[in-house]
């Protein structure tokens, strides 16, 4: 982690309530398009195969619609999936300050994968498009065999870039969740920090697999959701389906949305079972709690349209599964905070004195008093108008005429002056306290004798 300890500030206390807050909105972008993304890629990639091995119009169909309507302009995807994973790895960065763990490396390493994959995933949506313009060229062309050479080898090479770049770009998907579900994981449990130094430690954590499965249940549950949302209701949902299209479309979505739904649960009541002690508190009960019942409601939604095949309910039906998502993000990031709470304290401790340093608090040096000094260190030896140990400062101190460094000289440093006083001790003072005191003798004696 040592590059990034050089990059990366540690936070102060109130810097690290912000990073929290922080944490939560990226996240909030991150985590349910991350999902859609992968489940639209799967889901496409999947009926793409099906289609063109079963010769299924209906499949080929849903499959260029899933990646029409789910996966957008690669644009948005830099807003609300790269940009956010990025500022996610640097809130880690710093909140895992000096942490000898690996989380934070394994985070970059999914930010750049889930970078690679949203690309893919465009152009992937590119070769589709560009498939379907040679439908149209060819459904223009009365004579398919009239199509010019160079138009059908162009054909060719879309036809195979499109099942490569959908298959690789689901893989990387794939890879840079596992390490994203990896890394947040290990970052929530302490105790592993030592144990789990690569990626073959995630292999064999539980919590990765746990952490995983959710994801990918989630992205199953967000995507169909999506899709029952996006075909049938948004601005009036999709033109020109078939009866038979809109109802293959329906009941595939409508299922798949509700088992991956149920199964959310199962997984988050594993992970809680599994969370060490330390990263749970009243938060984190509460947000499960919170998130259980939003996706029992969701799981009502979908049955209601697979009772009565109505898909109205499908705009509720994905309302409330963000909602649920929503809790169960915060849920994280209050467990991750308690996970974190002892390590920030020093994290904390060693911000505040970076932060004294760079921007001292303007609290007054303490003035040196003369007359304070005088009462503590010299009144035992010296008065000003008698003899003790040391000779009267009515005496000694107008020789010095004034000269407050002269004599601040001579008190930080004594020599051997009056054959008739032993030699002075030094005193050990300060050439700042001479100073103070030295002035306060010269003012005093004046004030007394004149002189
Ligand atoms: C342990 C006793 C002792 C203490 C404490 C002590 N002094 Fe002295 N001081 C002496 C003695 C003895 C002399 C005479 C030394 C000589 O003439 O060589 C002296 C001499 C001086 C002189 C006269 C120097 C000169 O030019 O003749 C000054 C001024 C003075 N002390 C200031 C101080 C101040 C200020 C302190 C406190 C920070 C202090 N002393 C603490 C014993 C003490």
């Amino acid at each position: 982690m040592s590059i990034f300890d050089q990059l990366v500030i540690p936070p102060t206390a109130h810097h690290t309530d912000l990073l929290n807050i922080f944490l939560v909105f990226s996240m909030l972008l991150f985590v349910p398009y991350a999902c859609v993304l992968l489940g639209a890629s799967f889901l496409s990639v999947y009926f793409k195969r099906e289609g063109s091995k079963r010769k299924n119009s209906i499949y080929l169909r849903f499959s260029h619609d899933i990646l029409d309507k789910l996966v957008v302009k690669l644009s948005v995807g830099i807003g609300v999936v790269i940009v956010p994973v990025f500022s996610i790895t640097f809130v880690y960065a710093q909140l895992l300050y000096n942490a000898q763990v690996i989380s934070v490396s394994i985070l970059l390493l999914s930010s750049i994968l889930f970078t690679a994959g949203i690309i893919l995933l465009a152009r992937f949506k590119n070769s589709m498009n560009l498939e379907n313009v040679f439908s149209s060229i060819k459904n223009i062309v009365p004579e398919k065999n009239k199509l010019p050479e160079n138009v059908k080898s162009i054909e060719a090479e879309v036809k195979s870039s499109i099942s490569q770049n959908g298959i690789t770009s689901l893989i990387v998907l794939i890879f840079a969740v596992f390490l994203y579900t990896g890394a947040v994981s290990i970052a929530e449990n302490p105790a592993k920090w030592d144990s789990v130094t690569n990626i073959l430690g995630f292999l064999i954590s539980p919590d990765t697999w746990i952490n995983f499965g959710l994801f990918i249940t989630s992205a199953f549950s967000i995507t169909s959701a999506s899709i029952l949302f996006l075909f049938f209701r948004w601005n009036g949902g999709l033109k020109n389906m078939t009866e038979e299209y809109r109802q293959y479309v329906t009941s595939f979505s409508v299922i798949t949305a509700f088992v991956s739904t149920l199964l959310i649960p199962l997984f988050l009541i594993i992970k809680f079972l599994i969370t060490p002690e330390v990263a749970l508190s009243k938060g984190v009960f509460i947000y499960s709690g919170l998130a259980l019942i939003s996706l029992l409601l969701v799981c009502n939604f979908f049955y209601a349209i697979i009772r009565n095949s109505e898909v109205k309910w499908s705009s509720a039906a994905f309302l409330v599964l963000i909602i649920a998502f929503t809790f169960i993000i915060i849920k994280d990031q209050v467990t991750l905070a308690n996970a974190l709470k002892k390590h920030l304290v020093v994290v904390n401790h060693v911000a505040d004195s970076i932060e004294n340093v760079k921007f001292p608090k303007n609290v007054k040096v303490a003035e040196v008093s003369g007359e304070e000094l005088f009462t503590t260190k010299c009144s035992a030896c010296h008065k000003f108008n008698e003899k003790l140990t040391g000779p009267p400062y009515d005496v000694t101190v107008p020789k010095y005429n004034g000269d407050v460094k002269k004599l601040a000289a001579y008190i930080y440093n004594p020599v051997k002056i009056d054959p008739g006083y032993p030699a002075m001790p030094n005193q050990g003072v300060t050439m700042k306290e001479a100073e103070a005191v030295a002035q306060f003798l010269i003012d005093k004696v004046k004030q007394d004798t004149g002189k």
